[in-house]
């Protein structure tokens, strides 16, 4: 096995890192997962037959973790791709700030911290679009706009970002930054404390829909997109990457809230949707998201319409695919914001 077809995934065993564990394999990579099973560990199941595949359970906040989950018989990774966190505002928000802290910015600087040691080149680490907060001048947000993170989630992806952006030129290992869109769409971990994957499962199970902040605009992508760009990130030229910041999303994924609702009710037209005029005072998104910059410099483009995304949750609900959509295993915390 050669270093470069070699990746390590922290929070493979998440909702991204499940997708993107199957997809690196099925393209012929090694893969090795680090994981602490905070939400269980069936997404694996289908990576274990691979001979290319190790899994290690452990917290990577630990100072050894990464060092010691790297197999002696296998080379360095090529890549160390960061996933491991407490996902989303109401998750951080559940345990409070120092324990959001030690899970999403002290462990980003302790993975980080192994994988130069490692000799590994490339970092890859997904942040979210949530750090842009609420746009002041309408103007679409992109990487250069400054960062105004409304919630606590936001603001330890912000840290998180800063400490890596701070290596570059002191460490051998590059970072790069990933600030995806909100994901929708199934994988081997389902989410349904994502806002389209969970609309579409109040709709289909309820018949009703509570809407607060209806006008304001949000930023989806599908999880396949998500997975092709970090994937691109993993292939680019070492130098043209590092230290650098892409929105991962596509234009057509800029939606207000009443346009997600009216695709729901072109599949669900027996909806009943009702207004409330509240806010969680913590997780504020009101923007449009560019996303020039990955399209140019990287030649990303997103497959898949959030209408796609609605059409495959609504079948695997339809199908009874997941028996009890409902179970706390699918959401991060039991305070869901939508
Ligand atoms: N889902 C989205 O819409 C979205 C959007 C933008 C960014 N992100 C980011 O992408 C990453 C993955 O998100 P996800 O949706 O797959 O989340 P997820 O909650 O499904 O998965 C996170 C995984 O990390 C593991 N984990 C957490 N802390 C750990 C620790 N200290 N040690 C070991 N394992 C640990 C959990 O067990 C879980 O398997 C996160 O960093 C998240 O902030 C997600």
């Amino acid at each position: 096995m050669k270093a470069e077809h070699h990746v390590l995934i922290t929070g493979g065993a998440g909702y991204v890192g499940s997708f993107l564990a199957g997809e690196l394999l099925r393209q012929g990579y090694s893969v090795t997962v680090v994981d602490d099973l905070l939400y269980g560990g069936e997404s694996l199941m289908s990576c274990l037959p691979h001979a290319s595949f190790h899994f290690v359970k452990s917290d990577v906040w630990e100072s050894r973790a990464i060092r010691t989950a790297v197999r002696g018989d296998w080379p360095t990774p090529q890549a160390v791709i960061h996933l491991a966190a407490l996902a989303g505002f109401p998750a951080c928000q559940s345990v409070g700030r120092l324990v959001a802290w030690r899970y999403n910015v002290e462990a980003t600087q302790h993975v980080f911290e192994q994988a130069e040691a490692l000799g590994v080149e490339r970092f890859i680490y997904l942040s979210s679009y949530s750090n842009y907060g609420l746009s002041t001048d309408g103007k679409p947000v992109t990487e250069e706009t400054p960062l105004d993170p409304q919630s606590l989630y936001a603001e330890t992806k912000v840290a998180s970002e800063q400490y890596l952006l701070s290596q570059v030129g002191v460490s051998r290992c590059a970072p790069l930054i990933f600030r995806p869109a909100t994901l929708y769409g199934l994988s081997p971990r389902p989410r349904f404390d994502l806002i389209v994957n969970q609309f579409v499962l109040e709709a289909f199970s309820r018949r009703k829909l509570m809407i607060y902040q209806r006008g304001y605009l949000r930023s989806f992508v599908h999880i396949a997109d998500a997975v092709h760009g970090i994937i691109l990130g993993l292939r680019l030229p070492l130098e043209k990457v590092r230290g650098q910041v892409y929105n991962i999303g596509a234009p057509e994924g800029n939606l207000t809230k009443d346009q997600l609702v009216e695709l729901i009710l072109k599949r669900l037209p027996e909806t009943f949707v009702y207004y409330k005029d509240i806010t969680f005072g913590g997780d504020m998104r009101d923007i449009t998201v560019s996303f020039n910059k990955i399209q140019h410099e990287l030649g990303f483009t997103a497959k898949y319409s959030v209408d796609d995304g609605i059409r495959e949750v609504l079948r695997a609900l339809q199908d009874g695919l997941i028996r009890e959509p409902g179970d706390p295993r699918y959401r991060n915390a039991r305070f869901i914001v939508q």
